[in-house]
């Protein structure tokens, strides 16, 4: 990757052609001893996963399906704080090849209010030690077409503005925001950087959502993002709600 000024981020990317899922075989590798800042990026996943056990659509040669191997020294309960990272960076990365995508937290990257790119972090910890943690990023670089179930969500960055982007660019930048970023969570314990990013980039801040968690669901006005990385919503009778990545999925009302 001609794009690519990283120290360790992308330093090795183990490219494939196919395979089950890039999250997958990150974490085979991580499991087995790879080093932290190894990329494994697929044409194509057959079994591509989405969060809460969701598929995930990745056709061949059109998406940029990639996952990042990570060992931070961070207590597992800030492991969520990967994914905001990721979608800082991504957005960033985005809107530097001028385009104007937004971030509907916490994982979704958006572009003219449908899903362009989405965000699946996952760890392996014991005893309060992280082992590792993957995040893996898909993004609907170059698609041409969705399936029938998902075309009213999904779009694909080609889609939306007309022409083919460059895969490898995008995946230089991806690296060298991620790598920017997530030193300030290795460093400074803090991601003060990628919530900034967040907060202004945010789709959801100041507007209604509807929270949908464990089959229940609350409306209310998104207000904030903490420092922790978590939604504050105040609900209609003036409550105050912190929310938490890992249970939520937020639609826009
Ligand atoms: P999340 O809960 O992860 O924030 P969502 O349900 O809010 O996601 P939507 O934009 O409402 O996201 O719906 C998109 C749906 O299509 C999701 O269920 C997502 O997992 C699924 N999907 C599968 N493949 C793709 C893809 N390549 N691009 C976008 N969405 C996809
Ligand atoms: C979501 O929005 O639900 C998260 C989607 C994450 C998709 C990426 S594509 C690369 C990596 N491999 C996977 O199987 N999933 C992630």
């Amino acid at each position: 990757t001609p794009y690519l000024n990283t120290e360790y981020i992308g330093r090795k990317i183990l490219h494939f052609d196919s395979i089950d899922s890039t999250n997958i075989k990150a974490k085979e590798f991580a499991q087995r001893g790879e080093e932290e800042g190894t990329v494994i990026i697929s044409e194509e996943q057959t079994k591509g996963r989405g969060r809460l056990g969701r598929s995930w659509a990745s056709p061949k040669g059109e998406g940029i399906w990639m996952s990042i191997i990570l060992k931070p020294n961070i207590n597992p309960m800030d492991a969520s704080k990967v994914t905001q990272i990721g979608a800082a960076a991504v957005c960033n990365s985005i809107n530097e090849m001028g385009i104007d995508a937004l971030i509907k937290w916490p994982n979704d990257i958006v572009l003219n209010r449908k899903k362009v790119c989405g965000i699946l972090t996952e760890m392996s910890a014991e005893l309060n030690i992280i082992n590792y943690i993957v995040i893996g990023i898909g993004i609907n670089a170059n698609i041409r077409k969705f399936p029938e179930d998902i075309k009213d969500m999904a779009t694909s960055l080609k889609l939306e503005i007309g022409n083919t982007i460059s895969r490898k660019k995008l995946v230089g930048k991806i690296l060298n925001n991620f790598e920017e970023l997530y030193n300030e969570l290795v460093n400074n314990n803090s991601i003060s950087k990628s919530l900034n990013i967040c907060r202004k980039k945010s789709i959801l801040l100041g507007n209604k959502v509807k929270i949908i968690s464990r089959n229940q669901e609350i409306i209310g006005k998104a207000i904030d993002i903490t420092n922790e990385g978590e939604l504050i919503i105040e609900t209609e009778n003036g409550k105050r709600e912190k929310l938490i990545s890992g249970e939520v999925s937020v639609r826009g009302l």
